[in-house]
């Protein structure tokens, strides 16, 4: 306020026209560039630095709002009948539990299994194959997908701007009330950005506030042993492609990477998924084909399937006793981050 009562006083004794010319100017700058809140990620010291830049969409308390409104509200469809969280639902870690392929408008199935969304601000690429490079190109996607909202992006914004309270939500975001492509794709991205994980068992035993039981110790052992090539702590992934030896689905036929680069040696390789909160995000991998991780885990001990593109590390067959696989899950249920998932925050706003 310091700054505008300043220009009031220098008007003392100016002719009432020039004050109120003078007042009414400062109230319509105040309202065009109305203060926005920065949020700052928290996150463990000796996490690495984001991929995502930042500096290019600063988070504010009112980006991410409007962003969470958008995430929830089913006006991104063309029926109005799908959400992003349709999908992607804040308890399951933003995954979609019990489905194993994606559900989308007039009851469409899609060809691949919805991932959880925890920690994007780290990735380099997106979807299971990394069709998409950027996070604010991402909605793009599942806006245009005829399975899954079927709607474009134009469109949306059509219906969105005869909304006051999204016009009023841009303003606060972006400082006026222009309802612009790249500021939903921006306010989603903030929204997706917010959602850190970290605050897990595993993550409190790292910073010395718990300490794990034999039986989980063991099992991060063996993690670290068989897994940790792959799923790298502390994001649980490289945020590379592998070929994990999952034989493909005989009617989805899905090749992975492949499609993108049109590269051999790309063939059957998938995004490494991150394993944060992986007892919630079931059903597991891009085709949701495992329930159980123990099934998950049977894979890894007896079902790969030795292929050119096999990632090196599963050449070599794992054995596990019946006693280390009860340990391994044991590890892995100490990713679980309850107050990420409970979070409020994180849920549907109020007004849904
Ligand atoms: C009909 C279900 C469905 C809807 C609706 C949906 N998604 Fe997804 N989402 C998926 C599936 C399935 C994938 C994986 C797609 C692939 O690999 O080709 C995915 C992938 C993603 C990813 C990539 C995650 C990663 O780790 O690579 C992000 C981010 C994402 N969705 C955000 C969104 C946002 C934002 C919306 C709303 C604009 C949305 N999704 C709507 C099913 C859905
Ligand atoms: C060579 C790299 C690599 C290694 C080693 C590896 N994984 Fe994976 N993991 C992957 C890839 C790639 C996927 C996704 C595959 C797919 O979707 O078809 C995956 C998927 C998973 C999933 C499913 C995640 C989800 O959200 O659907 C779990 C759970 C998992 N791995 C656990 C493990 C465990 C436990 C080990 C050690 C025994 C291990 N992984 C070793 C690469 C690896």
């Amino acid at each position: 306020m310091r700054s505008s009562d300043r220009p009031v006083k220098q008007a003392r004794g100016v002719a009432p026209v020039t004050l109120v010319v003078v007042v009414l100017t400062i109230v319509i700058c105040a309202a065009g560039t109305m203060p926005t809140h920065p949020v700052q990620l928290s996150v463990p010291k000796d996490w690495p630095k984001p991929v995502y830049d930042l500096t290019r969409n600063p988070l504010t308390q009112e980006g991410i709002a409007l962003g969470r409104k958008l995430f929830y509200d089913p006006i991104l469809s063309k029926d109005s009948t799908i959400s992003c969280a349709s999908c992607h639902l804040s308890y399951t870690a933003f995954s979609h539990v019990d489905h194993r392929l994606s559900h989308g408008i007039h009851d469409s199935i899609g060809t691949r299994n919805a991932p959880a969304l925890v920690n994007l601000a780290w990735n380099r690429s997106f979807m299971w194959d990394g069709a998409v490079n950027h996070l604010d190109m991402q909605p793009l996607a599942p806006i245009g997908h005829p399975a899954e909202m079927g709607e474009t992006l134009p469109h949306v914004l059509f219906k969105i701007v005869q909304h006051p309270e999204y016009r009023r939500m841009f303003g606060e975001a972006f400082g006026d009330t222009m309802v612009l492509g790249d500021r939903l794709l921006k306010a989603l991205a903030q929204f997706e950005l917010s959602l850190v994980s970290a605050g897990s068992r595993y993550d409190s035993m790292r910073i010395g506030a718990e300490t794990f039981t034999e039986q989980e110790m063991n099992g991060y052992r063996i993690f670290r042993a068989h897994c940790d090539a792959c799923h790298k702590e502390p994001l649980f992934t490289t945020g590379g492609f592998a070929n994990n030896g999952s034989p493909p689905d005989s009617i989805l036929r899905d090749g992975g990477r492949i499609r993108i680069t049109h590269d051999p040696g790309d063939s059957l390789k998938f995004k490494i998924p991150s394993l944060r909160n992986i007892e919630f995000s079931y059903p597991y991998m891009h085709d949701g084909r495992f329930r159980r991780l123990n099934a998950v885990i049977t894979h890894y001990t007896d079902g790969i399937l030795p292929s050119a593109t096999l990632a090196p590390e599963l050449a070599r067959p794992i054995v596990l006793s019946p006693n280390e696989r009860t340990d391994l899950v044991a590890f892995l249920l100490t990713l679980s981050d309850r107050d990420f998932l409970l979070n409020p925050e994180n849920a549907a706003p109020r007004n849904y």
